[in-house]
């Protein structure tokens, strides 16, 4: 490998334009200047043209242009891609672009079932090239003073519940309205389902970062329409879910409740809170209604039953003076404390120090099989064993449908010119 890691970017739409090329950017104002994007992909031409023309202001040379990935993965003078993709494709490029040598890092939610999910795990692991799954929250500062709080300091004692529940109304988009770029988030096969698998991979990675390996989840996943009936188990499967009830419980004991709804109207509800045998951590961050996904991105306090109170500035300073200045270094390289950035450093550090990267393939499956317990309760009606899932002994109705389109669109086999 040349001393700088060559970057493609392969899928560059929301994310990659407005989070990744942006982390890249504070990644090089930070002096970290251990990579260089090289490559971009994109079907759709101002998108990657957009992403280019960030690079070369970023870095000053021109990434070479593609408009298909198999040709990037081919020719491009590329190490390492990361993927943007729509989910349904994270395991087919992922695999390809592995299988040819290339590192990866890949965008939650990982892929759209176990079984593709096991296989970009496994090409990993037969190529000996890093994979990586692009989880940013943990890396935020909230979530790191909350998990040592919970982990290293115990500050609320023993860790007993969570309640992480949010009800409020929304109205519902018609398929006929999406706007084409947003399609593929409708289609299951491309797409897996709606909020539980999408930025509820957010939530999922994030209560596996807290409270350790989870035993069994058991879950009501539902779409509400007006004027229509609501579509509860198997039916869910065609539908995008905007309402769910789940109930999990934790190794360590802990047992806790996800619970929200964008289909009801009245009163709101709100309720964010940790709570332990000495006292609780609140998530008061409540107008961002994303906060049922995206725990810790704002306010917090903590409350002990000796009287005790922290405000999530005191709470992160406590963190900051506890781990010192290596520690902080470790989460924060050179003071960045972007979310996206020091994903993206993480994977890059894990290549270039040939390291187990923080979250990597079998850690985003391991978070996979939360989101498909999920479905897979509610389908059934009863409560799923994790550790099923993972093993391949749970049933999969949810899963069938997809592995069956997967199966019959296998990944190309390319090797580099
Ligand atoms: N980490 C986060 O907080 C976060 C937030 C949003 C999206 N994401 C993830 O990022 C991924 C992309 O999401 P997005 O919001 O950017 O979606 P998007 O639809 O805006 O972008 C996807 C891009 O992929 C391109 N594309 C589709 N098929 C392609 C193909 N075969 N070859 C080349 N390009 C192709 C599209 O043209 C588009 O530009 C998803 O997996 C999503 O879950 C993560």
């Amino acid at each position: 490998m040349k001393d700088k890691i060559r970057l493609g970017i392969i899928g560059c739409g929301g994310i990659a334009r407005n989070r990744h090329i942006t982390g890249l950017t504070l990644l090089k104002r930070a002096g970290i200047d251990n990579f260089e994007v090289t490559a971009c992909c994109d079907v759709v031409d101002d998108n990657v043209q957009a992403v280019a023309a960030h690079a070369r202001d970023q870095q000053g040379a021109n990434p070479q242009i593609y408009h298909d990935w198999e040709e990037l993965v081919c020719k491009a003078p590329v190490d390492a891609v990361d993927i943007c993709l729509p989910h349904g494709l994270h395991h087919l490029v992922g695999i390809s672009c592995l299988e040819a040598g290339l590192h990866v890092l890949i965008e939650k939610p990982y892929t759209v079932s176990m079984k593709t999910g096991r296989a970009l795990a496994e090409a990993a692991d037969r190529a000996g090239r890093i994979l990586a799954t692009a989880v940013p929250h943990r890396r935020m500062p909230g979530q790191r003073a909350v998990h040592w709080a919970l982990n290293n300091a115990k500050l609320i004692g023993e860790v007993r519940t969570f309640f992480q529940n949010y009800t409020q109304w929304r109205p519902q988009v018609a398929p006929a309205q999406l706007s084409p770029a947003m399609k593929w988030r409708y289609d299951r096969i491309m797409g897996g389902g709606a909020g539980v698998i999408d930025s509820g991979f957010h939530f999922l990675d994030t209560i596996r970062y807290f409270y350790g390996e989870p035993e069994q989840v058991y879950a009501e996943v539902r779409a509400y329409r007006d004027g229509e009936a609501p579509v509860v188990r198997d039916g869910i499967a065609t539908e995008r879910e905007n309402t769910v009830m789940s109930i999990f419980t934790f190794k360590s004991g802990v047992v806790g409740t996800w619970c929200w709804s964008f289909a009801v109207a009245g009163k709101e509800t709100r309720d964010c809170v940790i709570s332990g045998s000495e006292g609780s951590i609140e998530d008061t961050n409540y107008s961002n209604r994303y906060v049922v996904y995206h725990q810790f991105m704002g306010g917090g306090e903590l409350r002990r039953r000796d009287g005790t109170y922290l405000s999530m500035e005191e709470l992160q300073a406590k963190h900051r003076q506890a781990i010192g200045p290596e520690g902080v270094q470790r989460l924060f390289p050179n003071g960045v404390t972007d979310h996206f950035a020091i994903e993206i450093w993480d994977f890059l550090d894990a290549i270039q120090n040939n390291r187990k990267p923080e979250v990597d393939g079998w850690d985003g499956l391991a978070t996979l099989a939360l989101v498909e317990a999920m479905y897979e309760s509610s389908w059934s009606g009863r409560a799923i064993k994790v550790a099923d899932v993972l093993s391949g002994e749970a049933p999969s109705h949810w899963q069938q449908a997809i592995d069956a389109y997967w199966d019959a669109h296998q990944p190309p086999h390319l090797t580099r010119g």
